[in-house]
């Protein structure tokens, strides 16, 4: 099933002799399930597409569907929900609420739509990320891999449609970040969430199922690679 689809992508910022073309000309389409590396230099345009896919930026020119539903056409109440309970976004600072302990920020997006979790989820999640006994903590009492995890846990108990992913693990050292990747990875097979992962590591690009190389905003390689199901992931 097609889950993500983008035709004629450009996003170019600014005006007149400062003007930046970050985007040019993108057309991508993401199969539900699918692991997915972005890769390129700095500047290449990573971060503004996942922007764009995610319905945090609007494109200058092309269109982004979600599901089958053009994102642009809703209006910014719809595109608020659709964030919130469609996409999970998960950056390289974890952005969590520092006066609510870890459990609240988890279930923040839940708590913004009044919803109760759904516990056997929620303690599976928590489980796999190992926060289960640091629930009641405050993120400043956690350490940075912790952090990320919380982030990642918050971005996946919607069980979004698409986990979008800005270099989550630069900020972490190898062994953290070869955790949060593991648990990318664990959710990608186990739930078949859908994620794309930008990442400067070409290490673990390696670990998704494909990977696309931006330069200057234009992708220019997509390559398929095997997808070896290890035990248990
Ligand atoms: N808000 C903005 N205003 C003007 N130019 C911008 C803005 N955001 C990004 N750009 C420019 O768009 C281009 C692409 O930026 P982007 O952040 O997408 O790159 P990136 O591939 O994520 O880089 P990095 O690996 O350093 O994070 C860059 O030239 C950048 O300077
Ligand atoms: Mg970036």
């Amino acid at each position: 099933m097609e889950l993500l689809k983008c035709e004629g992508l450009r996003k170019v910022y600014g005006a007149g002799d400062s003007q930046v073309v970050a985007l040019d000309g993108i057309d991508l389409t993401v199969q539900k399930g699918e692991f997915v590396a972005i890769v390129g230099a700095s500047g290449s345009g990573k971060s503004t597409l996942l922007h764009i896919l995610g319905s945090v930026d609007r494109p200058t020119e092309g269109r982004v569907l979600v599901e089958g539903t053009d994102v642009a056409s809703m209006n910014p109440t719809q595109g608020a929900i659709f964030r919130r309970r469609k996409v999970g976004l998960v950056y390289q600072f974890y952005n969590l609420i520092p006066t609510l302990t870890i459990r609240k920020n988890i279930l923040m997006p839940l708590m913004l739509d009044r919803r109760k979790p759904n516990q056997e989820y929620f303690e599976q999640i928590v489980n796999a990320l190992g926060l289960g006994d640091r629930l009641d903590f405050l993120p400043s009492q956690l350490s940075g891999g912790q952090q990320q995890r919380a982030a990642i846990a918050r971005s996946l108990i919607y069980r979004p449609a698409l986990l979008l992913a800005d270099e989550p693990t630069g900020n972490l050292d190898r062994k953290n970040g070869e955790e949060i990747i593991d648990m990318l990875k664990l959710s990608n097979r186990s739930l078949n969430q859908t994620i794309l992962l930008i990442t400067h590591d070409e290490k673990l690009a390696l670990e998704a199922d494909r990977i696309i190389t931006l330069e200057d905003g234009r992708i220019v390689s997509d390559h398929l690679r095997n997808r070896a199901h290890g035990p248990g992931l």
